[in-house]
């Protein structure tokens, strides 16, 4: 049995968890812990100076502000010299899009299924310095290929080749919900070609597992921590072997070691980075709980959508919580996503979603949906299940009447 998770102490760490308003659009960002609030406050009334300084306060800062690195470093098993931290995943990934140094005819495959701040950065490269740009596309023949698409790693073995230097996938779809197996995708990789780089967008998978950067095997790695409970601050892992295909991106005095002085361009908010631990601090300990506590939310959920004839279920119909995260989106026959959605909200304090969520390819072009897109109910831990069946009836009360 995992060790429960005491919803008490969790609602209660979220102060705006205490209003009438349901979060069910944690995908799209989740709320901020106290603590984060707390810290972000007491660096900026006691600590608020340049870094690097001599004078006691600056000291005070800078101390506080590695450590905060630090912390965010451990928190993906990684150290303060391989990651960097910045505004956004968008930004980060077209940090390292400018920082990469192909030679033409180099090839880099990117993901159908992602969301466009892990692929327009990779189709922008390609064409700068005139690579060839392959896509891994979900495999059409495989079952429930038309509702449920997914990467397999059987369908990208036969697109790599010894010039492939980049591929760039998800570990989890921001639409989807469904997991890949990330750990073994990048140990093909690998497997078939050492210098081939993989680059994974963590941002969907972050808020719902732990994430230990040097056990996936990956050479980048990035999210978002204003999923993540915190700040809207975000982190890039790079491996050593992609640290040593960047330039430097930095000012020409600057030492050109580490992840930071190659990529970071002063982007990360000191008060943010300040922040990160208390995040660090409230996910310890809680894992197997959130896992076990999320499976309950999506098997609630997911055992009404799949009983509706009404409802198509887009991505794992599945609650196996191996298999999905609590990120559910579908659509109602004869309705419109986003008229239902705003029915729903007319008569409720829920907050959900309709749309495609910036992953505009997969919605559009392996969906086939129309740019009202799906529905979208991402559910994290410090939802409970009477939410939910709170949220059903209200669906229910909507649907009843046509
Ligand atoms: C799967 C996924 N990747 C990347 C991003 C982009 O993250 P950011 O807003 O930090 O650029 C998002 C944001 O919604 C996302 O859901």
């Amino acid at each position: 049995m995992a060790t429960a998770l005491d919803l008490d102490e969790v609602r209660g760490s979220f102060p705006a968890l205490a209003g009438k308003q349901v979060y069910l659009d944690n995908a799209g960002g989740s709320q901020t812990l106290g603590t984060v609030a707390e810290r972000i406050q007491d660096y900026l009334l006691n600590t608020n100076v340049q870094l690097g300084a001599t004078y006691a306060a600056a000291k005070q800062s800078t101390s506080r502000y590695d450590e905060g690195y630090a912390a965010a470093a451990t928190y993906i098993g990684a150290s303060s010299d391989e990651i960097v931290l910045g505004s956004s995943t968008t930004q980060l990934f077209r940090n390292v899009s400018y920082a990469l140094r192909f030679q033409a005819g180099d090839e880099l495959i990117v993901s159908a299924v992602d969301h466009e701040a892990n692929i327009a950065p990779w189709v922008d490269l390609a064409e700068r310095q005139k690579l060839v740009l392959k896509w891994w596309k979900p495999n059409a023949d495989a079952p429930d290929a038309g509702t449920n698409p997914k990467l397999l790693a059987s369908d990208l073995v036969g697109l790599l080749t010894e010039k492939t230097r980049l591929v760039s996938f998800t570990h989890a779809s921001n639409i989807l919900g469904t997991i890949h197996d990330v750990k073994a995708i990048t140990s093909i990789v690998h497997s078939r070609n050492p210098k081939t780089m993989v680059c994974v967008d963590g941002v969907a998978y972050a808020p719902h597992r732990k994430i230990d950067v040097k056990d996936l095997g990956v050479d980048f790695y990035s999210y978002s921590w204003y999923k993540v409970y915190g700040p809207h601050i975000s982190i890039l892992y790079a491996s050593p072997l992609a640290l040593s295909n960047l330039a430097s991106l930095g000012h020409f005095f600057n030492p050109h070691a580490t992840l930071q002085d190659k990529l970071g361009l002063a982007g990360a908010s000191y008060e943010l980075v300040h922040a990160i631990p208390a995040v660090a601090e409230y996910l310890d300990g809680k894992w197997e709980g959130i896992v076990a506590h999320e499976g309950q939310l999506q098997r609630t959920l997911l055992a009404w959508l799949n009983a509706r004839a009404d409802v198509t279920v887009w991505g794992e119909r599945s609650a196996d919580v191996a298999v999905r995260v609590p990120t559910v989106s579908f659509t109602l026959n004869g309705w419109d996503s986003k008229r239902f959605v705003e029915a729903v909200e007319a008569e409720s304090d829920f907050g959900f979603r309709w749309g495609s969520f910036y992953s505009v390819r997969l919605v559009k072009d392996v969906l086939g949906l129309p740019a009202e897109g799906v529905i979208r109910v991402s559910m994290v831990h410090y939802n409970t299940v009477e939410e939910v069946k709170r949220l059903i009836a209200a669906m229910e009360k909507v649907l009843a009447p046509k």
